[in-house]
């Protein structure tokens, strides 16, 4: 088999704040195959956004290790992770994070600035991505000026855009409603049938039970690893 697209082993992270020590990430190890579509669920505090922000090379952990794309993170500069961030990963949030004073279009070629593509490229790209999502009416609107739906739909585009192997996603549905959720999540599925690897973060055992994979997770640590 080849290697996996994520490896973490034995992964620990410890927040120190002042006296106080929070242990939230004791020992997760698992890997994640190029291709799959796997949740990681849990309920409030059990680490799901600590262990998301160590697979997207966000944050660093206390000790363990983390591979992405086959290539070990700890020993690797700000700027080499940056670089592997870029490329390898797209990222999806539950307040969308897009840029409020760029329109649609703009806020989807903001990742391809840091590839060295010239705009004219970038645009087309973007205008493509935008495509896919259904969104190509609506390129020259300001964020707030779409549904929430439609917002993850441009946050989609984005992560996708720079054609990533990994697609990183904290509660993607959880600031929509229920029909506007499952749209969002049938689009992850299509993402995924063209190849792309897809985690979801989420608490909603709804999510948990409509991905192939489900790793559960409680208090730090892998309470259950279902495939299907
Ligand atoms: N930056 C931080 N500093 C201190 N404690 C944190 C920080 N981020 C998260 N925590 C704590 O770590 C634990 C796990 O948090 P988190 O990963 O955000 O859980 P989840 O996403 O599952 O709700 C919680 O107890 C939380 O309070
Ligand atoms: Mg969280």
């Amino acid at each position: 088999m080849s290697e996996p697209v994520i490896f973490m082993e034995d992964v620990r992270k410890i927040y120190s704040m002042g006296e106080q020590e929070v242990h939230a990430l004791r020992g997760i190890s698992f890997s994640v195959e190029q291709g799959e579509f796997m949740s990681i669920m849990g309920p409030s505090g059990s680490g799901k956004s600590t262990c998301m922000n160590m697979i997207g090379c966000l944050d660093r952990p206390t000790s363990g290790i983390v591979k992405i794309g086959g290539r070990e993170t700890a020993k690797m500069t700000e700027k080499k992770l940056a670089e592997l961030r870029n490329k390898t990963i797209g990222f999806v949030f539950q307040q969308y994070h897009l840029l409020p004073t760029m329109t649609v279009l703009e806020n989807v070629m903001v990742p391809l600035r840091y590839q060295g593509i010239e705009r004219a490229l970038r645009r087309d790209m973007a205008l493509s991505a935008l495509e896919k999502v259904g969104l190509s009416d609506r390129i020259n609107h300001l964020p707030n000026e779409l549904s929430g739906g439609q917002k993850q739909r441009v946050a989609i585009a984005r992560a996708t855009v720079t054609k990533p192997a990994i697609i990183l996603a904290d509660e993607p549905t959880g600031a929509l409603d229920s029909a506007t959720g499952k749209a969002v999540l049938e689009l992850f599925g299509e993402i995924n049938s063209t190849g792309t690897t897809i985690v979801i973060v989420t608490h909603d055992p709804g999510i948990g039970a409509s991905t192939r994979r489900c790793v559960r997770i409680l208090d730090g640590m892998i309470q259950g690893d279902e495939k299907r």
